[in-house]
């Protein structure tokens, strides 16, 4: 039988959702010979009339869109069905009008691309309809629980790791310390990988504990032993972890890098300056390693369709693609372990991370 099948991709964008999507319909038409729908805007295109919507092609889908950053259907972080934003500043449940435009698409399943947040919301606004859904793990925060790797991270990492190779270089000329905030709105997976790789003196995120004291007596001993400039990385969620409580009542999430920045400058006596690399880690040509993986994941969620699953993520563990039962996944986000690989691989690399313990 034909079947019908709906993909969107939700929540904040990252490199490699085209490679998902592009694999879903490849998969759908040559394995099964079903037909891809593409809902525009993530949740947002199911409020329009007609809905948002349009058939994927499948000779349309050439490797040139497995490069291309972002998503050609469009995404939303601020589609919540159940409490959507509203002109006036009010919150109104439309999950009602978002059911009636998916039963307007008379769609077999569902597949949704999106972060733990995107794919709780769309599991909640499908149950009552027992329309199979699927969800695909991306995001660059690398956050969603249940999976080694969501689409996205990467390139993000590779992004970040990027500019500290450019930032070191300047730093080492002008005698500063560089800091270099990453995104992670809640994780500092990127902060650690990018940090590693880059080469960074100092590491801070949200899962360990850290002192300013910590870091610049650090920064002090690089100096004793001789070197002038330091690279820092700071996830922008690490001020939640800055064990001075009054600091970290100030702590802001975005722009931490500037707050850090200006702290150490205070208490070193050293000229800091801040990037904060913000949305340049979301908008590049994804890596291989998000090819690949956005490839895999997207054809596995097709096949779990075709074997009658439904309420299932797709997900990246131990080297191969599985599927996991999605109340396994949402509300149980997975940040950076303590104990982990990366940060016992940091600590013995001496980067510091600022350990208030
Ligand atoms: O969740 C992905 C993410 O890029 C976070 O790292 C960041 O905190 C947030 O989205 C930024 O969201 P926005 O695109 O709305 O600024």
């Amino acid at each position: 039988m034909t079947k019908r099948i709906g993909i969107l991709t939700s929540g904040g964008d990252c490199a490699g959702l085209n490679a998902v999507i592009r694999a879903v319909a490849l998969r759908a038409h040559h394995g099964y010979g079903w037909t891809t729908i593409g809902i525009g805007r993530g949740t947002l295109g199911l409020l329009e009339r007609p809905v948002e919507a349009v058939t994927l092609d499948p000779a349309r889908l050439d490797s040139a869109l497995a490069r291309q950053g972002g998503t050609f259907l469009g995404s939303t972080n601020r589609g919540d069905p159940f409490a959507f934003p509203m002109a006036d500043g009010s919150l109104k449940d439309r999950s009602g009008e978002m059911v009636e435009g998916l039963n307007q698409l008379r769609l077999d399943a569902l597949i949704g691309v999106g972060g733990d947040g995107s794919l709780a919301l769309l599991r909640r606004l499908l149950a009552p309809s027992g329309l199979p859904f699927v969800g695909i793990p991306k995001t660059i925060d690398n956050d969603v629980g249940q999976t080694e790797r969501a689409v996205g991270y990467s390139t993000a990492v590779a992004i970040a790791t990027e500019a500290l190779d450019r930032l070191q270089p300047t730093g080492a000329s002008h005698e500063r310390v560089m800091v270099l905030e990453v995104m992670g709105r809640d994780a500092g997976h990127i902060a650690i990988a990018a940090g590693i790789a880059g080469g960074a003196d100092v590491v801070l995120i949200p899962e360990v504990r850290w002192r300013l004291d910590r870091v610049t007596g650090h920064i002090a001993r690089l100096r004793a032993e001789g070197r002038t400039s330091a690279l820092v990385v700071v996830a922008e969620a690490a001020g939640q972890s800055d064990e001075a409580a009054d600091a970290s009542a100030d702590a802001p999430g975005h722009g931490v890098g500037e707050w850090l920045a200006k702290r150490l400058a205070k208490a070193t006596g050293a000229e800091a300056r801040a990037t904060v690399l913000g949305h340049v880690q979301r908008g590049a040509m994804p890596t291989a390693e998000d090819r690949l993986l956005a490839s895999a994941l997207g054809v596995r969620a097709v096949d779990v369709l075709a074997d009658g699953k439904g309420d299932r993520m797709v997900a990246w563990w131990n080297r191969q693609v599985i599927d996991v039962p999605l109340e396994k996944v949402v509300g149980r986000s997975r940040t950076v372990d303590p104990d982990g690989t990366l940060i016992r691989t940091a600590r013995a690399l001496g980067i510091c991370l600022g350990d208030a313990g």
